[in-house]
């Protein structure tokens, strides 16, 4: 296979600063430097996520043409993430590629971030069953909730969204509350696994069709917890893992109420999840047992393929190469893109 290309991919929307080197459809390398700059702030504080990009890109570039044992010279195309994403930020990898792919004279490849995160599950995995189409893809991350019918990599059509706040949010600002690091996640899924998830109730939000409202479950969570510290101020310290347990089912409750009315509107037989909050080891349980209860195939991507990575940014360029889609240099970034 001589013609199969070799693609950089950069990824730099949000505070990850990625690289990545594909061969064809498969990852040769794929570095990853996060900021650990915002967990004192409790979020991604923009302007100092560009700087840390700015800091990264060159050394992450470096180690991902490293660990691939590939020369600049071999490279076919440069893939990047144009949006959507936090200007700053995808300024600096927009910068990059434009000038990578300008001195080694190969196309230039922009992709949608979300897109990526989905065509993370087309990246060739010896253990994995390879993916069927059609099929439904719940896309849960920091920035974007969002339930997907896909057809093909270039066909998919969004069935539904968050109206406000991204469920990645939800869990980042409830676990901000009672005192977890950013980003909070991944500490309310680790002590979510002692807990009692029938130990509080927090209010579901109504929203029609297939669309979520997040911003509504934090605020009930605030609340709960103020009515409760005023009886208890031990409250928070004695039931952190029972609290923890409870929003989690919470919000996964609304993430599958609309992923299993999707399931029967449209007949899919394929279902995935995908994006940071894809990490999260009860969302994983869940979907396997949906996938079991009713007889359908479900897909769980691999942990470095869940929160933001440049191999993502490389399957989709790599669709894209093959299609022949590229830029010209005067593409710039994008904070907004169309999906
Ligand atoms: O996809 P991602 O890296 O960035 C965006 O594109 O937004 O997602 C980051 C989000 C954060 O909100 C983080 O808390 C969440 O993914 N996350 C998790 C877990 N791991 C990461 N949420 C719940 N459970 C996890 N294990
Ligand atoms: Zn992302």
């Amino acid at each position: 296979m001589n013609n199969t290309p070799y693609i950089l991919a950069i990824e730099s929307s949000c505070d990850d600063t990625s690289a990545a080197v594909l061969h064809g459809n498969s990852v040769l390398s794929n570095e990853v430097a996060s900021q650990a700059v915002h967990t004192a702030y409790g979020g991604v504080v923009p302007e100092l996520a560009s700087r840390a990009h700015q800091q990264n890109i060159v050394p992450v570039i470096d180690r991902a043409l490293k660990v691939a044992n590939i020369e600049p010279s071999q490279l076919n195309a440069i893939a990047f993430t144009n949006g959507p994403g936090l200007m700053g930020s995808l300024l600096v990898g927009t910068s990059f590629a434009k000038s990578l792919a300008m001195t080694l004279n190969v196309p230039l490849i922009p992709v949608h971030h979300m897109h990526a995160h989905i065509l993370a599950h087309l990246i060739e995995d010896a253990h994995r069953t390879p993916i069927g189409f059609p099929f439904l893809c719940l896309t849960v991350s920091g920035g974007h909730t969002q339930l997907v019918e896909v057809h093909s990599p270039k066909d998919m059509r969004i069935l539904g969204e968050t109206i406000d706040d991204a469920v990645g949010e939800a869990f980042d600002k409830a676990a901000k509350i009672i005192g977890l690091p950013y980003p909070g996640g991944p500490h309310i899924d680790r002590l979510a696994k002692e807990g009692n998830p029938k130990f509080m109730e927090f209010g579901r939000p109504q929203v029609e069709g297939y669309n979520f409202s997040f911003s509504g479950m934090k605020t009930s969570f605030l609340y709960a917890l103020q009515k409760r510290v005023q009886q208890d101020p031990d409250f928070v310290e004695q039931h952190r893992a029972d609290i923890c347990a409870s929003y989690q089912n919470a919000l996964l409750d609304v993430l599958f109420k609309k992923l299993e009315m999707a399931i029967k509107a449209t007949g899919c037989q394929h279902v995935a999840i995908a994006g940071g909050v894809s990490a999260n080891s009860e969302l994983r349980k869940r979907l396997t047992s949906l996938g079991e209860r009713d007889g359908l195939n479900t897909y769980i991507p691999p942990f470095q393929y869940t929160t933001d990575n440049a191999a993502m940014i490389g399957i989709a360029g790599y669709y894209k190469y093959l299609a022949g889609e590229s830029s010209d240099l005067s593409i710039s970034a994008s904070a907004k893109v169309k999906f």
